[in-house]
């Protein structure tokens, strides 16, 4: 495949996931919060929706692989506390109800997410842009994994 052939399958590849991960109609307009906790974890969602995007759209086209390794502890920590942002009854119109009858799953899911963004952060270490496009992938496709299973989309 030619050089140039390649890198145009490749965006097109991270076009399609960038749709998948990122195509949020948002869920909650301001002030439609069911709780104060529902409103902190959209929060954090919104900010590794935001890192995951910059990740693709902007640190990777810029080969900036420091604003990389950020992200990816940002995402990292945030996957960490996850579970403890969905106390039992935090019902909201995002969150499928089933994640509390399968709390175990939910945390596994979250800790999945977790180790491919510190995966992601090894990657962007090393240097190596190829190893980083994988594992930025990888991380979407975490994401992507709990939201099929758990996130109500609007
Ligand atoms: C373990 C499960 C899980 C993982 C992992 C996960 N999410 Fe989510 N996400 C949810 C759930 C559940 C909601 C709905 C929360 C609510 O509305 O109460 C959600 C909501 C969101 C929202 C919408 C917030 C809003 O209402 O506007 C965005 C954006 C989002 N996630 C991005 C991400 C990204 C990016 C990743 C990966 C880096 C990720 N999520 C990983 C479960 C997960």
């Amino acid at each position: 495949m030619s050089k140039r052939l390649g890198s145009l399958v490749g965006g097109a590849v991270v076009a399609a996931l960038s749709l998948s991960v990122l195509s949020a109609v948002q869920a909650h307009e301001p002030g439609t919060f069911e709780s104060p906790i529902v409103e902190q974890r959209v929060a954090k969602f919104k900010q590794s929706g935001g890192d995951i995007q910059s990740v693709f759209k902007k640190h990777l086209p810029a080969g900036d692989l420091d604003a990389v390794a950020a992200a990816a502890l940002r995402m990292a920590a945030w996957a960490d506390e996850m579970p403890e942002y969905f106390p039992k009854g935090s019902v909201s119109v995002g969150a499928d109800k089933s994640l509390w009858d399968d709390f175990f799953d939910f945390k596994a899911k979250a800790k999945a997410n977790a180790s491919a963004a510190r995966a992601l952060h090894t990657a962007a270490l090393s240097g190596d842009k190829s190893q980083v496009v994988t594992a930025a992938k990888r991380v979407g496709g975490t994401c992507k994994s709990c939201h099929d299973s758990y996130r109500i989309k609007h």
